[in-house]
């Protein structure tokens, strides 16, 4: 039997939307069959910010393991973004062997500066100095251990000539209201 026959006159009275235990259990197994499958998690969460390229380096003199610095859009701490040549191929990542990507200094967890925090021989952010989270440059920010749950905001990368720039910005920084 339906349950919702069973509720029909409150269902009514509160003009709620009726949903029976079965179709929750349902739309329940499919949010999370889509959010285990491989890639569809970020494939819901990658939304980006687009704004006027700003250049932040050249390519001819970024080197492997030597972190750039810069501030994006805003010239302010929380607009703060490690820029780095990886030295292997990044997710999302640009340049000729795809290994130069750029993410927010701010740790998605309650905001510690990740600021001079890389770490060249794994390729990662932090630990953070708040609460030890690290975060993986080589997989759009995917954190590695810590508190932190959410993955680092990363930069919208383009080459122009020499020049790299940033043209937006993936995911919530932290302290933002919304997309910066
Ligand atoms: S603020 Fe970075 S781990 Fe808590």
């Amino acid at each position: 039997m339906d349950e919702c026959n069973l509720d029909k006159n409150e269902h009514l009275n509160n003009s709620a939307p009726c949903v029976s235990r079965r179709n929750f259990l349902l739309a329940g197994a499919s949010t999370f069959v889509l959010s285990t499958m491989p890639g569809m998690a970020h494939a819901f969460k990658l939304i980006v910010k687009e704004h006027s390229p700003l250049r932040v380096a050249s390519l001819s003199q970024l080197t492997e393991g030597n972190p750039v610095e810069f501030m994006f859009p805003l010239d302010n701490p929380m607009s703060s973004f490690t820029l780095v040549k990886l030295g292997e191929r990044g997710a999302g990542g640009v340049g000729k062997d795809q290994d130069i990507v750029a993410f927010s200094n701010l740790c998605t967890h309650m905001g510690g500066p990740l600021n001079g925090s890389y770490k060249a021989k794994h390729k990662v952010l932090g630990p953070c100095p708040l609460h030890l989270t690290t975060f993986d440059l080589t997989r759009h920010g995917m954190v590695v251990s810590g508190h932190a749950t959410q993955t680092l905001p990363q930069a919208r990368l383009e080459i122009m000539g020499d020049d790299v720039y940033i043209t937006g910005v993936m995911g919530l920084i932290y302290g933002q209201a919304g997309l910066i």
